[in-house]
């Protein structure tokens, strides 16, 4: 032996804190005490236990893709490598790629297109604005793609393509296929794969589906999947191979050792979502997101982004110049226990996630308080108190319309 044991090493309980900081960031996001709990076990990767976890993960999944037939791969790993195996698997080297690009993920698409060999284009959104129908309807005519790629929420600057369903729509009529990255909004807000003409939706764990991060869902369209079993080449990612993936997610057989905590840990995640439905949850990220913008603009400071492009997942704030965004991030964390995100390269915004747990009336009063008070601390006067009663009141006439829904 010729390597020494470090001097010290640290049990995690001296590193962490006491208590967990509050999660409120554009991800991870908390997790259910359920998920927490389904993290913790181990089974054997393959027989019939997995098996039948795996036939209720592909099922849960389809609902809440909203898809009947489509096809439902795992990837053990971040959302990126969801990205990576929609890509890897449906652009071929040369093929013609459309990337509406409105931020940093949406540029990921793109430059996972181009490390393939794909000739891409990309048609670029103004910051703060969403993807606009005639633009793209204007580019794929120019440009004639076999893959459009674009993103539903775009967490880096806080806005939403809310044209995505026309979007998709066109392009599919069109006769190419729409790849959408859903990493921060499944589950957030509606997606309706199968409606909407989508031929691959990628998503993570750590956002939208409160769940861990690392373990990560695809859906591929029936069109998509006879693309995928009709390329003749021999795939460059072999991992993110569909049809080596196919092999544990249909065929009950060995691809590679799959995350088994991590997929019990989505199972739980997803039966959280069948059991809450859609619809209800949908309606509990927009109330909560709704409140927590009404409370932040009546504080007094200003969102990045206007609707109709305002991503309501995550939030984005931009914060005054004379104050550091990272000063304001370090106070909400260590005064107040509350963790929430800065930007993406030089901006001076912070951004609060609104996805899966988040999205609790507490989790809001907390996290909007740290944020008044943290500003108060550093020098820039807000109104706190029309901010906490903005929250309230906004939460309440949501309580209010669906009482009078449920009642009629
Ligand atoms: C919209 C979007 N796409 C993709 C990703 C990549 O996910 P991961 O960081 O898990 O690779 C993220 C992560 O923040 C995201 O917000």
């Amino acid at each position: 032996m010729h390597v020494d044991l470090p001097p010290q090493i640290m049990p995690l309980d001296a590193i962490l804190p006491d208590e967990p900081l509050l999660m409120m960031g554009a991800g991870p996001v908390p997790i259910p005490a359920k998920v927490a709990a389904a993290n913790g076990i181990v089974i054997n990767h393959l027989g019939d236990t997995m098996a039948q976890i795996i036939d209720q993960v592909k099922n849960m999944s389809r609902y809440v893709f909203q898809t009947d037939k489509g096809t439902i791969l795992g990837v053990a790993g971040p959302g990126s490598a969801a990205m990576e195996m929609a890509i890897a698997n449906l652009v071929v080297p040369g093929s013609r790629v459309l990337s509406v690009v409105n931020g940093f993920f949406s540029q990921r698409l793109a430059q996972m297109s181009e490390r393939l060999e794909a000739n891409v284009q990309r048609l670029e959104v103004a910051d703060g604005h969403s993807a606009d129908l005639d633009a793209v309807a204007a580019a794929l005519d120019a440009y004639t793609p076999d893959v459009l790629t674009i993103v539903q929420g775009e967490t880096s600057n806080t806005v939403c393509n809310g044209e995505l369903a026309a979007i998709a729509q066109l392009a599919k009529s069109r006769g190419c296929l729409v790849v959408v990255d859903a990493v921060c909004t499944l589950s957030t807000m509606p997606l309706n794969m199968d409606e909407w003409g989508i031929d691959a939706v990628i998503t993570g764990g750590q956002k939208g589906l409160s769940c861990i991060p690392g373990v990560s869902l695809v859906a591929f369209s029936e069109a998509a999947w006879q693309h995928i079993h009709q390329r003749k080449d021999t795939l460059r990612h072999w991992c993110l191979d569909a049809k080596l993936a196919e092999q544990f997610w249909y065929k009950k057989s060995y691809h590679y050792t799959a995350p088994v905590s991590g997929i019990l840990a989505i199972h739980e995640a997803l039966r959280l979502v069948c059991t809450e439905t859609l619809p209800v949850r949908f309606e509990r990220h927009l109330r909560c997101s709704s409140a927590l913008q009404a409370g932040i603009e009546a504080m007094g400071l200003k969102l990045c982004v206007a609707p109709p492009a305002r991503l309501n997942s995550v939030v984005g704030i931009d914060v005054p110049l004379h104050i550091q965004a990272s000063d304001l991030l370090r106070t909400m964390s260590q005064r107040h226990r509350v963790e929430i995100s800065g930007s993406f390269g030089n901006r001076n915004i912070v951004r609060i996630g609104q996805m899966g747990e988040q999205c609790r009336t507490h989790n809001l009063f907390r996290t909007l308080h740290a944020l008044g008070s943290s500003c108060d601390s550093l020098g820039m006067h807000v109104d706190l108190p029309a901010g906490m009663a903005a929250l309230e009141s906004t939460l309440e006439a949501f309580n209010r319309s669906n009482k009078v829904a449920t009642a009629s």
